[in-house]
Protein backbone atom coordinates (compact mmCIF):
# COMPACT_ATOMS: atom_id res chain seq x y z
CA UNK A 1 0.00 0.00 0.00
CA UNK A 2 1.29 3.69 -1.04
CA UNK A 3 1.09 6.18 1.32
CA UNK A 4 -1.20 8.32 -0.98
CA UNK A 5 -3.76 5.33 -0.56
CA UNK A 6 -2.97 5.20 3.15
CA UNK A 7 -4.40 8.36 3.56
CA UNK A 8 -6.86 8.57 1.54
CA UNK A 9 -8.33 5.28 3.37
CA UNK A 10 -7.81 7.40 7.00
CA UNK A 11 -9.34 10.37 5.45
CA UNK A 12 -12.84 8.38 4.73
CA UNK A 13 -12.84 6.72 7.44
CA UNK A 14 -12.46 10.01 9.76
CA UNK A 15 -15.17 11.15 8.31
CA UNK A 16 -17.04 8.60 8.57
CA UNK A 17 -16.32 7.94 12.26
CA UNK A 18 -17.24 11.75 12.48
CA UNK A 19 -20.85 11.49 10.98
CA UNK A 20 -21.67 7.86 12.94
CA UNK A 21 -20.58 9.93 16.09
CA UNK A 22 -22.51 12.86 15.62
CA UNK A 23 -25.24 10.51 15.24
CA UNK A 24 -24.81 9.05 18.50
CA UNK A 25 -24.98 12.47 19.74
CA UNK A 26 -28.22 13.92 18.33
CA UNK A 27 -29.90 11.43 16.71
CA UNK A 28 -33.17 9.14 17.26
CA UNK A 29 -32.93 5.97 18.78
CA UNK A 30 -32.85 4.30 15.32
CA UNK A 31 -29.92 6.53 14.30
CA UNK A 32 -28.58 5.95 17.61
CA UNK A 33 -28.66 2.07 16.74
CA UNK A 34 -27.71 2.43 12.53
CA UNK A 35 -24.41 4.58 14.01
CA UNK A 36 -23.22 2.75 16.56
CA UNK A 37 -23.56 -0.61 14.42
CA UNK A 38 -21.88 1.34 11.96
CA UNK A 39 -19.37 2.29 14.12
CA UNK A 40 -18.72 -1.31 15.62
CA UNK A 41 -18.50 -2.94 11.92
CA UNK A 42 -15.96 -0.14 10.76
CA UNK A 43 -13.88 -1.57 13.51
CA UNK A 44 -14.49 -5.23 12.81
CA UNK A 45 -13.96 -4.45 8.87
CA UNK A 46 -10.66 -2.53 9.90
CA UNK A 47 -9.55 -4.72 11.87
CA UNK A 48 -7.03 -4.78 15.43
CA UNK A 49 -4.18 -1.65 14.68
CA UNK A 50 -3.71 1.76 15.08
CA UNK A 51 -6.99 2.53 12.88
CA UNK A 52 -9.43 0.79 14.86
CA UNK A 53 -7.75 2.30 18.37
CA UNK A 54 -8.32 5.31 17.10
CA UNK A 55 -11.86 4.67 16.49
CA UNK A 56 -12.06 3.17 20.32
CA UNK A 57 -10.73 6.74 21.02
CA UNK A 58 -12.62 8.94 19.40
CA UNK A 59 -16.37 7.39 20.02
CA UNK A 60 -15.55 6.48 23.40
CA UNK A 61 -16.50 9.55 24.84
CA UNK A 62 -19.77 9.69 23.33
CA UNK A 63 -21.22 6.53 23.88
CA UNK A 64 -20.21 6.70 27.61
CA UNK A 65 -22.33 10.30 27.73
CA UNK A 66 -25.21 8.07 26.29
CA UNK A 67 -24.24 5.63 29.16
CA UNK A 68 -23.82 8.38 31.98
CA UNK A 69 -27.28 9.90 30.52
CA UNK A 70 -29.01 7.26 31.42
CA UNK A 71 -31.13 7.63 28.13
CA UNK A 72 -33.78 5.19 26.81
CA UNK A 73 -33.23 1.75 26.95
CA UNK A 74 -32.64 0.93 23.28
CA UNK A 75 -30.13 4.08 22.83
CA UNK A 76 -28.42 2.27 26.25
CA UNK A 77 -28.12 -1.17 24.29
CA UNK A 78 -26.57 0.17 20.98
CA UNK A 79 -24.19 2.04 22.83
CA UNK A 80 -23.16 -1.15 25.02
CA UNK A 81 -22.52 -3.03 22.19
CA UNK A 82 -20.58 -0.76 20.34
CA UNK A 83 -18.46 -0.16 23.46
CA UNK A 84 -17.76 -3.52 23.68
CA UNK A 85 -16.75 -4.67 19.73
CA UNK A 86 -14.69 -1.10 19.39
CA UNK A 87 -12.89 -1.84 22.76
CA UNK A 88 -12.63 -5.53 21.88
CA UNK A 89 -11.20 -4.73 18.72
CA UNK A 90 -9.18 -1.27 19.24
CA UNK A 91 -8.02 -1.91 22.86
CA UNK A 92 -4.22 -1.89 23.14
CA UNK A 93 -3.57 -1.92 26.80
CA UNK A 94 -5.20 -3.13 30.27
CA UNK A 95 -5.93 0.25 31.02
CA UNK A 96 -8.01 1.41 28.18
CA UNK A 97 -9.64 -1.97 28.60
CA UNK A 98 -10.79 -1.36 32.07
CA UNK A 99 -12.03 1.95 31.01
CA UNK A 100 -14.56 -0.04 29.27
CA UNK A 101 -15.54 -2.33 31.49
CA UNK A 102 -16.02 0.39 34.07
CA UNK A 103 -18.26 2.33 32.20
CA UNK A 104 -20.25 -1.13 32.01
CA UNK A 105 -20.48 -1.86 35.35
CA UNK A 106 -21.38 1.35 36.14
CA UNK A 107 -24.45 0.50 34.07
CA UNK A 108 -24.96 -2.92 36.09
CA UNK A 109 -24.47 -1.85 39.50
CA UNK A 110 -24.96 2.40 39.95
CA UNK A 111 -23.76 3.50 43.15
CA UNK A 112 -26.10 6.41 44.31
CA UNK A 113 -25.12 9.71 42.89
CA UNK A 114 -24.85 13.00 44.67
CA UNK A 115 -28.76 13.09 44.93
CA UNK A 116 -28.71 10.99 48.00
CA UNK A 117 -31.34 7.94 47.15
CA UNK A 118 -31.36 8.48 43.64
CA UNK A 119 -29.84 5.29 42.68
CA UNK A 120 -30.88 4.27 39.15
CA UNK A 121 -31.39 0.48 38.03
CA UNK A 122 -31.32 -0.85 34.65
CA UNK A 123 -34.31 -2.18 33.03
CA UNK A 124 -33.82 -6.13 32.78
CA UNK A 125 -33.12 -5.89 28.88
CA UNK A 126 -30.47 -2.60 29.30
CA UNK A 127 -28.72 -5.01 32.58
CA UNK A 128 -28.54 -8.04 30.32
CA UNK A 129 -26.88 -6.00 27.28
CA UNK A 130 -24.30 -4.46 30.22
CA UNK A 131 -23.37 -7.91 31.47
CA UNK A 132 -22.81 -9.46 28.40
CA UNK A 133 -20.92 -6.83 27.10
CA UNK A 134 -19.19 -6.64 30.46
CA UNK A 135 -18.37 -10.01 29.93
CA UNK A 136 -17.11 -9.91 26.16
CA UNK A 137 -14.95 -7.50 27.09
CA UNK A 138 -13.64 -9.77 29.93
CA UNK A 139 -12.53 -12.28 27.55
CA UNK A 140 -9.67 -10.26 26.34
CA UNK A 141 -8.35 -9.76 29.94
CA UNK A 142 -6.74 -13.20 30.30
CA UNK A 143 -3.34 -12.33 29.04
CA UNK A 144 -2.80 -9.77 31.27
CA UNK A 145 -2.22 -9.43 35.46
CA UNK A 146 -4.99 -9.70 37.30
CA UNK A 147 -4.97 -8.49 40.86
CA UNK A 148 -7.60 -11.10 42.91
CA UNK A 149 -9.23 -9.21 45.60
CA UNK A 150 -10.62 -6.45 43.21
CA UNK A 151 -12.85 -9.59 41.79
CA UNK A 152 -15.00 -10.21 45.30
CA UNK A 153 -17.12 -7.41 44.95
CA UNK A 154 -18.53 -7.67 41.45
CA UNK A 155 -18.28 -11.53 41.61
CA UNK A 156 -20.53 -11.20 44.56
CA UNK A 157 -22.80 -9.17 42.69
CA UNK A 158 -23.49 -11.13 39.41
CA UNK A 159 -24.30 -14.34 42.27
CA UNK A 160 -27.15 -12.42 43.27
CA UNK A 161 -28.15 -11.60 40.07
CA UNK A 162 -29.05 -15.49 39.48
CA UNK A 163 -31.84 -14.66 41.33
CA UNK A 164 -33.53 -12.06 39.23
CA UNK A 165 -36.71 -12.11 38.16
CA UNK A 166 -35.76 -11.97 34.50
CA UNK A 167 -34.52 -14.79 32.80
CA UNK A 168 -31.86 -13.02 30.02
CA UNK A 169 -30.20 -11.43 33.28
CA UNK A 170 -30.08 -14.54 34.97
CA UNK A 171 -28.18 -16.52 31.76
CA UNK A 172 -26.20 -13.58 31.23
CA UNK A 173 -24.72 -13.48 35.11
CA UNK A 174 -24.56 -17.02 34.56
CA UNK A 175 -22.00 -16.59 31.74
CA UNK A 176 -20.16 -14.18 33.49
CA UNK A 177 -19.94 -15.96 36.36
CA UNK A 178 -18.92 -18.97 34.26
CA UNK A 179 -15.85 -16.85 32.55
CA UNK A 180 -14.81 -15.98 36.35
CA UNK A 181 -14.49 -19.35 37.03
CA UNK A 182 -12.21 -20.25 33.71
CA UNK A 183 -10.21 -17.06 34.62
CA UNK A 184 -9.80 -18.03 37.98
CA UNK A 185 -10.85 -15.13 38.98
CA UNK A 186 -12.30 -16.79 42.48
CA UNK A 187 -9.18 -19.01 43.31
CA UNK A 188 -7.19 -17.15 46.13
CA UNK A 189 -4.62 -19.20 47.54
CA UNK A 190 -5.10 -20.19 51.62
CA UNK A 191 -1.71 -20.29 52.57
CA UNK A 192 -0.84 -18.30 55.45
CA UNK A 193 1.83 -15.93 54.47
CA UNK A 194 1.93 -12.18 54.06
CA UNK A 195 1.96 -10.62 50.64
CA UNK A 196 4.88 -9.65 49.35
CA UNK A 197 3.83 -6.76 47.26
CA UNK A 198 1.32 -5.60 48.90
CA UNK A 199 2.23 -5.98 52.77
CA UNK A 200 -1.16 -7.51 53.48
CA UNK A 201 -1.56 -9.99 56.51
CA UNK A 202 -2.26 -13.45 55.93
CA UNK A 203 -5.52 -13.24 58.33
CA UNK A 204 -6.92 -11.17 55.84
CA UNK A 205 -5.66 -13.39 52.13
CA UNK A 206 -7.68 -16.23 54.33
CA UNK A 207 -10.89 -14.18 54.58
CA UNK A 208 -10.75 -13.48 50.96
CA UNK A 209 -10.37 -17.68 50.75
CA UNK A 210 -12.89 -18.05 52.79
CA UNK A 211 -14.88 -15.36 51.24
CA UNK A 212 -14.49 -16.88 47.83
CA UNK A 213 -15.10 -20.66 48.98
CA UNK A 214 -18.35 -19.35 50.21
CA UNK A 215 -18.90 -17.74 46.91
CA UNK A 216 -17.85 -20.72 44.77
CA UNK A 217 -20.36 -22.70 46.65
CA UNK A 218 -23.67 -20.21 46.48
CA UNK A 219 -22.81 -20.16 42.93
CA UNK A 220 -23.09 -23.94 42.35
CA UNK A 221 -25.98 -24.19 44.45
CA UNK A 222 -27.70 -21.90 42.30
CA UNK A 223 -27.14 -23.22 38.84
CA UNK A 224 -27.77 -26.63 40.16
CA UNK A 225 -31.23 -25.14 40.99
CA UNK A 226 -31.61 -23.00 37.57
CA UNK A 227 -30.27 -26.17 35.86
CA UNK A 228 -33.53 -28.00 36.98
CA UNK A 229 -36.09 -25.47 37.10
CA UNK A 230 -39.36 -26.85 36.45
CA UNK A 231 -40.81 -23.61 34.76
CA UNK A 232 -42.96 -21.46 36.18
CA UNK A 233 -45.71 -19.07 35.49
CA UNK A 234 -45.87 -18.31 31.53
CA UNK A 235 -42.54 -19.23 31.41
CA UNK A 236 -41.43 -19.63 27.56
CA UNK A 237 -40.28 -23.69 26.66
CA UNK A 238 -37.39 -22.75 24.47
CA UNK A 239 -36.57 -19.70 26.35
CA UNK A 240 -36.43 -22.25 29.30
CA UNK A 241 -34.49 -25.21 27.96
CA UNK A 242 -32.37 -22.59 26.74
CA UNK A 243 -31.44 -21.75 30.63
CA UNK A 244 -31.22 -25.51 31.61
CA UNK A 245 -28.98 -25.90 28.95
CA UNK A 246 -26.55 -23.29 29.74
CA UNK A 247 -26.38 -23.71 33.53
CA UNK A 248 -25.87 -27.40 32.83
CA UNK A 249 -22.87 -26.86 31.09
CA UNK A 250 -21.95 -24.29 33.84
CA UNK A 251 -22.58 -27.09 36.61
CA UNK A 252 -20.43 -29.50 33.91
CA UNK A 253 -17.85 -26.93 34.48
CA UNK A 254 -17.75 -25.72 37.55
CA UNK A 255 -17.97 -29.42 39.18
CA UNK A 256 -16.05 -31.29 36.71
CA UNK A 257 -13.64 -28.85 34.79
CA UNK A 258 -15.69 -30.40 31.40
CA UNK A 259 -15.01 -27.33 28.87
CA UNK A 260 -17.86 -26.06 26.53
CA UNK A 261 -17.59 -27.16 23.33
CA UNK A 262 -19.60 -25.98 19.60
CA UNK A 263 -18.49 -26.16 16.02
CA UNK A 264 -20.25 -24.32 13.25
CA UNK A 265 -19.62 -25.48 9.64
CA UNK A 266 -18.56 -22.15 7.54
CA UNK A 267 -18.45 -23.65 3.84
CA UNK A 268 -18.64 -27.65 3.15
CA UNK A 269 -17.64 -29.80 5.60
CA UNK A 270 -14.13 -28.53 5.54
CA UNK A 271 -13.74 -25.09 7.27
CA UNK A 272 -15.49 -25.38 10.69
CA UNK A 273 -15.13 -23.02 13.57
CA UNK A 274 -14.55 -24.59 16.72
CA UNK A 275 -14.90 -23.46 20.24
CA UNK A 276 -13.74 -25.20 23.08
CA UNK A 277 -13.82 -22.81 25.92
CA UNK A 278 -16.32 -20.10 27.83
CA UNK A 279 -13.93 -17.44 26.22
CA UNK A 280 -14.92 -18.31 22.71
CA UNK A 281 -18.02 -19.42 23.35
CA UNK A 282 -18.99 -16.28 24.83
CA UNK A 283 -16.97 -14.45 22.14
CA UNK A 284 -18.59 -16.64 19.26
CA UNK A 285 -22.15 -15.72 20.73
CA UNK A 286 -21.54 -12.17 21.60
CA UNK A 287 -19.81 -11.30 17.87
CA UNK A 288 -22.71 -14.22 15.85
CA UNK A 289 -25.29 -11.79 17.33
CA UNK A 290 -23.74 -8.01 16.27
CA UNK A 291 -22.79 -9.30 12.94
CA UNK A 292 -26.21 -11.11 12.50
CA UNK A 293 -26.41 -12.48 9.06
CA UNK A 294 -22.90 -10.94 8.21
CA UNK A 295 -20.91 -13.09 10.99
CA UNK A 296 -20.39 -16.48 8.16
CA UNK A 297 -18.94 -13.82 5.34
CA UNK A 298 -16.91 -12.08 8.39
CA UNK A 299 -15.61 -15.54 9.51
CA UNK A 300 -14.98 -16.47 5.47
CA UNK A 301 -13.19 -13.49 4.62
CA UNK A 302 -11.99 -11.34 7.42
CA UNK A 303 -8.61 -12.08 8.71
CA UNK A 304 -9.56 -10.34 12.27
CA UNK A 305 -12.33 -13.25 13.00
CA UNK A 306 -10.11 -15.82 11.64
CA UNK A 307 -7.33 -15.04 13.94
CA UNK A 308 -9.88 -14.92 17.15
CA UNK A 309 -11.03 -18.28 16.49
CA UNK A 310 -7.90 -19.70 14.86
CA UNK A 311 -9.68 -21.02 12.04
CA UNK A 312 -7.99 -23.42 9.96
CA UNK A 313 -8.68 -24.71 6.65
CA UNK A 314 -9.20 -28.89 7.48
CA UNK A 315 -8.33 -30.14 4.09
CA UNK A 316 -7.09 -33.60 5.81
CA UNK A 317 -10.66 -34.57 5.59
CA UNK A 318 -10.54 -34.88 1.45
CA UNK A 319 -7.18 -36.37 0.79
CA UNK A 320 -5.73 -39.72 0.04
CA UNK A 321 -4.24 -41.15 3.09
CA UNK A 322 -0.72 -41.36 1.71
CA UNK A 323 -1.83 -37.52 1.10
CA UNK A 324 -2.29 -37.17 4.63
CA UNK A 325 0.98 -38.14 5.56
CA UNK A 326 2.29 -36.02 3.62
CA UNK A 327 0.69 -33.03 4.96
CA UNK A 328 1.39 -34.35 8.53
CA UNK A 329 4.61 -33.71 7.45
CA UNK A 330 5.95 -30.80 9.55
CA UNK A 331 7.42 -28.99 6.24
CA UNK A 332 3.40 -29.21 5.20
CA UNK A 333 2.64 -27.62 7.93
CA UNK A 334 4.28 -24.60 7.80
CA UNK A 335 3.72 -23.95 4.57
CA UNK A 336 -0.15 -24.37 5.07
CA UNK A 337 0.54 -21.78 7.74
CA UNK A 338 2.80 -19.24 6.01
CA UNK A 339 -0.30 -19.54 2.79
CA UNK A 340 -2.94 -19.24 5.61
CA UNK A 341 -1.18 -15.70 6.73
CA UNK A 342 -0.56 -14.73 3.42
CA UNK A 343 -4.11 -14.70 2.61
CA UNK A 344 -5.10 -13.41 5.62
CA UNK A 345 -2.89 -10.61 4.33
CA UNK A 346 -4.29 -10.13 0.78
CA UNK A 347 -8.04 -9.84 2.59
CA UNK A 348 -6.90 -7.31 4.97
CA UNK A 349 -6.06 -5.43 1.93
CA UNK A 350 -8.91 -6.27 0.22
CA UNK A 351 -11.11 -5.16 3.15
CA UNK A 352 -9.23 -1.19 3.28
CA UNK A 353 -10.06 -1.46 -0.39
CA UNK A 354 -13.08 -1.95 0.29
CA UNK A 355 -14.27 0.86 2.21
CA UNK A 356 -12.25 3.54 0.38
CA UNK A 357 -14.55 2.33 -3.10
C1 LIG B 1 -16.95 12.42 18.94
O1 LIG B 1 -17.63 13.10 19.98
C2 LIG B 1 -16.88 13.32 21.16
C3 LIG B 1 -17.78 13.91 22.22
O2 LIG B 1 -18.81 14.68 21.70
C4 LIG B 1 -15.69 14.20 20.85
O3 LIG B 1 -14.90 14.36 22.01
C5 LIG B 1 -14.88 13.50 19.76
O4 LIG B 1 -13.79 14.35 19.37
C6 LIG B 1 -15.73 13.23 18.55
N1 LIG B 1 -14.94 12.48 17.57
C7 LIG B 1 -15.06 12.62 16.25
C8 LIG B 1 -14.18 11.82 15.39
O5 LIG B 1 -15.88 13.38 15.77
C1 LIG C 1 -37.18 -15.64 25.11
O1 LIG C 1 -37.98 -15.83 23.97
C2 LIG C 1 -38.27 -14.67 23.25
C3 LIG C 1 -39.16 -15.02 22.08
O2 LIG C 1 -39.58 -16.34 22.11
C4 LIG C 1 -36.99 -14.00 22.79
O3 LIG C 1 -37.26 -12.79 22.12
C5 LIG C 1 -36.09 -13.73 23.98
O4 LIG C 1 -34.85 -13.21 23.57
C6 LIG C 1 -35.86 -15.01 24.76
N1 LIG C 1 -35.07 -14.73 25.96
C7 LIG C 1 -34.00 -15.42 26.28
C8 LIG C 1 -33.37 -15.06 27.57
O5 LIG C 1 -33.55 -16.31 25.57
C1 LIG D 1 -32.31 -24.71 45.47
O1 LIG D 1 -33.66 -25.15 45.55
C2 LIG D 1 -33.99 -25.81 46.78
C3 LIG D 1 -35.39 -26.35 46.67
O2 LIG D 1 -36.28 -25.39 46.17
C4 LIG D 1 -33.82 -24.80 47.91
O3 LIG D 1 -34.11 -25.41 49.15
C5 LIG D 1 -32.40 -24.29 47.93
O4 LIG D 1 -32.25 -23.29 48.92
C6 LIG D 1 -32.00 -23.71 46.56
N1 LIG D 1 -30.60 -23.41 46.57
C7 LIG D 1 -30.13 -22.17 46.43
C8 LIG D 1 -28.65 -22.01 46.48
O5 LIG D 1 -30.87 -21.21 46.29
Amino acid sequence: MNNHFLILCFLRYATLLCQFNNSVKKGSTKEVFLASRAIGLLAITLGAGSSSHEIMEESHPQLCRVLQAWSDASKMISALDCLAVITFVGATDLAETELSLKAMWDVIHPKSGSNVGTVRKPKPPVLAAAISAWTFLLTTIGSWRINTDSWKEPIAFLSTLLEAEDRAVRMAAGEALALCFELNLLDVSSCEDGDANTGRTGGSKNKLFLDMQALKAKISGLASNLSAEAGGKGADKKNLTDQKDLFQRILDFVKYGECPEESIKIAGKRDVLRVSSWSELIQLNFLKRFLGKGFLKHVKENGLLQDIFDIKVDTTETLSSTDKKIFRSEEEKERALKLNKERRLAQARKNAAMLVE
